[in-house]
């Protein structure tokens, strides 16, 4: 099986990776942070060497500011309806994954809040002048995906971190198609909130991710429950950043990810020139076959291609593909607004996402059934 299907979740994960999860589970499978004796505090050791691990690649000084949860949904969630309130106004992009459009847009529904969705412009991405044309008096918050999971164009959030800064507006990224990619750094970004999935770029398993909150910003936490400290009260406790991580961690799976994060750490630039390359050749390629078309008019900033071929849907072309062992996803993605911009909610797309461990020989696969696919049909 050719797997491009990256922009889901990463794979195959590194043998380090693995190792590191099955060794935490042979090891120190106790559970972090509840008790004093001697696994459970190997096991918290781990846990805070990830947020460690994780606070020097986005660049934050103090790692008590990363609060883990399930994935980056979870994050996107605690960070949303941690700060936004009945009356706010926030100004979102057609570019969301529906992680941050549900939420935002359940409170719409109920008559909550009121929302801007900002449409990309030709290049792809939302503008920050366009943010700022956006903001009302009573707007709490800004949410910008940095790298769509449908077109791999990034937004330019350094310049919106700026706009959100000027007018006092919570800034929120979902970091979840960059973190391990571009460079994603909280103090030139200037943002409140980043969300995060440990089990994308980050190399680590399924059920992990995270949310890094600025110093001062305080949310309504989501989840509230056992933090292992404060027992004696039946009041959340406000202390980071169990105030965030009610209930067990997945200390086995944060192992992990503190591996693969500290695979990125080392070899990020690496890596990201890597997928560039194959995303852009992947790209130029699919230009020259008749009766295929990409969604974007330029390369992705990282390596996600989407594209349909005449007369079929995408679903159909994702399962031919299939069928001829080259694993992409067809739909919508979870991100319908993108689909709706571009022209194709009715016909979705197939999506082909890069990862570390592809070669041209996977993108050449690919290539070479697409155009038989165009060419002969299915
Ligand atoms: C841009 C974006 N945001 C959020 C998510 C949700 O991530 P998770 O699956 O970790 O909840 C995804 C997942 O594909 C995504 O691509």
């Amino acid at each position: 099986m050719i797997y491009l299907d990256n922009a889901a979740t990463s794979f195959p994960k590194p043998e380090k990776v693995i190792n590191a999860v099955a060794g935490a589970m042979r090891t120190i499978g106790a559970n972090p942070g509840r008790a004093g004796h001697t696994l459970s505090l190997a096991a918290g050791r781990v846990v805070w060497n990830c947020r460690e691990e994780i606070s020097k690649l986005i660049n934050n000084d103090n790692p008590e500011l990363i609060s883990f949860g399930f994935n980056c949904t979870d994050a996107l969630n605690l960070a949303i309806f941690g700060c936004v309130k009945a009356g706010d106004h926030v100004i979102t992009t057609m570019l969301e994954h529906n992680s941050a459009l549900r939420p935002i847009n359940g409170m719409v529904q109920k008559g909550l809040i009121t929302w801007s969705l900002l449409a990309p412009g030709d290049e792809g991405y939302v503008s920050a002048e366009q943010i700022e044309a956006a903001v009302q008096p009573n707007t709490k918050l800004i949410v910008v995906n940095h790298v769509s999971n449908v077109t791999g164009i990034a937004q330019p959030v350094v310049e919106i971190g700026k706009v959100a800064a000027k007018h006092g507006v919570l800034f929120l990224v979902d970091g979840a198609q960059s973190l391990g990619m571009l460079e994603v750094d909280v103090k030139k970004i200037g943002c409140d909130m980043l969300a995060f999935p440990g089990h994308k770029g980050l190399l680590g398993p399924m059920g992990t991710g995270g949310l890094y909150i600025r110093e001062g910003v305080a949310l309504e936490p989501f989840r509230e429950g056992g933090t292992g400290s404060s027992s004696e009260s039946m009041i959340q406790p406000d202390e980071l950043p169990e105030a965030y991580e009610s209930g067990t961690l997945n200390a086995v799976g944060i192992a992990g990810l503190l591996v693969g994060t500290r695979m990125v750490n080392a070899r990020r630039e690496a890596f990201y020139a890597h997928e560039k390359v194959l995303g852009d050749y992947l790209w130029n390629e699919l230009q020259s076959i008749g009766g295929v078309k990409t969604l974007t008019n330029r390369a992705p900033d990282c390596a996600v291609v989407p594209f349909n071929v005449d007369g079929y849907s995408s679903g159909q072309v994702a399962t031919e593909l299939n069928r001829r062992h080259i694993g992409v996803r067809g739909g919508l993605h979870c991100a319908p607004a993108v689909h709706t911009h571009y022209g194709t909610i009715n016909l979705g797309a197939a999506r082909a996402s890069v990862g570390i461990s592809n070669t041209k020989a996977d993108v050449d696969a690919l290539l070479t059934a697409v155009m038989d696919i165009a060419r002969n049909g299915i």
